[in-house]
C-alpha cells in the first residue's frame, strides 16, 4: 500500500484525538501513517468507523518528534498547515493550559525560569534532537534526588535559564541516532544523567536523550517504576568504588596480592542513604571482609541483607563508636567512605587513625561524597591517607569506565547481587515532581526513595 492511496482513502472523514474528541488534520495522519509498517497502517485503516478515525494523543506527540523527518511538503499540506493552525488557536482558547495541545515539536518539561521564581512547567518545551550515539528515551519514572531542589535553592549547577532538573529515570526508547547498534525502538530501559550541563540529558522532561552506549536495558527481574531510581545512586557507588582501584569494573591488571589486602575492611557512614547501600552491597561484591557502616537502627536489618557485617548507631557518641570499631578492627580500618557530610568526613578520618602507631606504614584511603574534611582539622590525622572525591561525571567523561560499569552492574542486578531500594513514595505527573521535590526537602528521606510517574 503506497501513502498515497491511503491519504485517498482518508480523504472525506474527520479524523479526532480520542482524548480531547478534537480534529486532527490530515498532515498529521500523513505523517503518522507514512511511519508505520505496512502491517500497522492496514490495522489502522480497519478501524476506520464511518466518517471518524480515532488516534490518541500519544500517538499525535509520538508524530510529533517525526516532523523534522518529514519536512516534504505539498500544497495540499500548506491548507492542512493552515487548518491546523487555526484549529490549534480555537483549541487554546478552549482548553485550560494543562490539556492544551503541545506543538508538534515541543514536550512537557519542568523548567528553571530563574532563581527567584517557582519551578515551572511549560507544555511547550522542544524535544531535544539526536546525536550519533544518543537515543531518545520517553520517560516513563523519573527519580528525584535532593540535588534536584538544593540546586536551584542553593544557586548551584543551574547555569542558564531555562535550566531542567532531572538526573535519572526509566523509560522506553523512542528514537535511534545513526550509530547506535546496541539497543532498539521500543526497548526498556533506565539512565543515569550526569551529564548536567547538557540539558537535553536532563530528565524533567518527557523526552530524555543518552549516549546509548551508557544506558541499562531493563534487567527481566526489574520493573521500570523501580529502576528509574537506581542511576544516580549506583554510578556514585560506582565512582567510590573505582577510587579504591579494587578493578571491579575493567580487567586492568593489578597486582592481585596487594588488591586482596586492600580488601580487608571499609567503613561507610550513611549506609541506609541510596548511594550507601550500592556502596556495602558493591564492597560486598568486591571482596571486602569486613564491611562496616553507621546508621540508624532501625535499618539494621536492611543493612545486614545488603552485605553489611557491622552496623554502629549512628546516634552514639564518637567515643563509644571508636570504642566499637576498636573491637571490630584492632588491626586498624583501611578504607573510609562517608556519605553525610563534614562532621561526619572529620570522623571517618579519625577512625582511620585507630590503633594507628606508625603512619607511615600502611597508607589509607578516604572518599568523600559529600563534603572534604573540615579547615580546622587536626592536620596528623592527614597523615598518610589518600584523600578521594568523586565526581560522577567520569561516567560520561570517560565512556570506556562508563560502559564497564553499566555492564558489571548490569550484570549484577539480573543476578540479584544488587538491589535496589524498593522503598517508593510515588509521586504522579509533572505537578507531581514540584510536590515531590517540596516533600523531599521538607521531609527528607529514611531509606526510601522519591520517584515520580508520568
Ligand atoms: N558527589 C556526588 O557526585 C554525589 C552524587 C549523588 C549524591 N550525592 C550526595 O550524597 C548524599 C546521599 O545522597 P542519597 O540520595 O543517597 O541520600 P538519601 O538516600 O536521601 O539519604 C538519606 C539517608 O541518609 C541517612 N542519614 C542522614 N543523616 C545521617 C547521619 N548523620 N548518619 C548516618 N546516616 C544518615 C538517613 O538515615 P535515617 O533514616 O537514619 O535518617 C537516610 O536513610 C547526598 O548529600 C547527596 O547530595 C553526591
Amino acid at each position: 500500500m503506497t501513502q498515497s492511496t491511503k491519504i485517498e482513502t482518508t480523504k472525506n472523514i474527520e479524523i479526532k484525538d480520542i482524548n480531547t474528541n478534537k480534529s486532527i488534520s490530515k498532515q498529521l495522519l500523513k505523517r503518522k501513517l507514512s511511519d508505520l509498517k505496512d502491517s500497522d497502517q492496514s490495522t489502522i485503516l480497519k478501524n476506520l468507523n464511518d466518517r471518524t478515525l480515532s488516534i490518541s494523543s500519544t500517538d499525535s506527540e509520538d508524530l510529533g518528534d517525526r516532523l523534522d523527518q518529514n519536512s516534504s511538503s505539498s500544497s495540499s499540506d500548506e491548507e492542512d498547515d493552515q487548518v491546523e493552525q487555526k484549529r490549534k488557536l480555537e483549541t487554546d482558547e478552549e482548553e485550560p493550559s494543562s490539556k492544551k495541545l503541545k506543538r508538534s515539536d515541543s514536550q512537557t518539561a519542568v523548567v528553571i525560569k530563574s532563581f527567584d521564581e517557582p519551578f515551572f512547567i511549560d507544555n511547550n518545551y522542544p524535544i531535544p534532537k539526536l546525536n550519533d550515539y544518543e537515543v531518545l528515551i520517553e520517560n516513563k519514572y523519573i527519580g528525584l534526588n535532593p540535588v534536584d531542589w538544593k540546586g536551584k535553592k542553593y544557586r548551584f549547577g543551574v547555569y542558564s535559564f531555562p535550566w531542567i532538573q532531572g538526573r535519572e529515570s526509566s523509560g522506553v526508547v523512542h528514537q535511534l541516532g545513526p550509530k547506535v547498534d546496541n539497543v532498539s525502538k521500543g526497548d526498556e530501559v533506565f539512565i543515569a544523567s550526569t551529564s548536567y550541563r547538557d540539558l537535553r540529558t536532563s530528565t524533567f522532561q518527557n523526552f530524555t536523550i543518552f549516549d546509548s552506549r551508557l544506558i541499562w536495558k531493563l534487567p527481566e527481574v526489574l520493573s521500570l517504576k523501580e529502576s528509574c531510581a537506581i542511576g544516580v545512586g549506583l554510578i556514585t557507588a560506582g565512582s567510590v568504588i573505582e577510587e579504591l582501584n579494587v578493578n571491579l569494573f575493567d580487567d586492568k591488571d593489578f597486582d592481585q596480592e596487594k588488591l586482596l589486602k586492600k580488601r580487608d575492611s571499609i567503613l561507610i557512614w550513611g549506609g541506609s542513604s541510596g548511594v550507601g547501600s550500592y556502596i556495602i552491597q558493591l564492597a560486598k561484591v568486591a571482596g571486602f571482609k569486613k564491611i562496616i557502616t553507621v546508621a540508624s537502627e532501625k535499618h539494621n536489618e536492611f543493612l545486614t541483607d545488603l552485605g553489611a557485617t557491622h552496623i554502629l548507631d549512628r546516634f552514639k557518641s564518637k567515643d563509644e563508636l571508636i570504642k566499637e570499631l576498636t573491637d571490630i578492627v584492632p588491626e586498624g580500618l583501611q578504607i573510609g567512605v562517608d556519605v553525610v557530610g563534614k562532621q561526619t568526613t572529620d570522623i571517618v578520618l579519625e577512625f582511620l587513625n585507630i590503633n594507628r602507631s606508625n603512619p607511615k606504614e600502611s597508607p589509607k584511603t578516604f572518599v568523600g561524597v559529600v563534603s572534604k574534611p573540615s579547615k580546622d582539622i587536626d592536620e596528623s590525622l592527614l597523615e598518610n591517607i589518600e584523600l578521594k572525591e568523586v565526581f560522577i561525571k567520569k561516567f560520561h567523561e570517560n565512556v570506556k569506565f562508563g560502559e564497564g560499569l553499566v555492564s558489571k552492574t548490569w550484570e549484577l542486578l539480573s543476578q540479584e547481587k544488587i538491589k535496589p531500594q524498593r522503598n517508593l513514595k510515588i509521586y504522579k505527573g509533572f505537578e507531581g515532581i514540584l510536590d515531590g521535590l517540596k516533600d523531599l526537602e521538607k521531609f527528607g528521606a529514611s531509606n526510601e526513595k522519591y520517584i515520580v510517574e508520568l
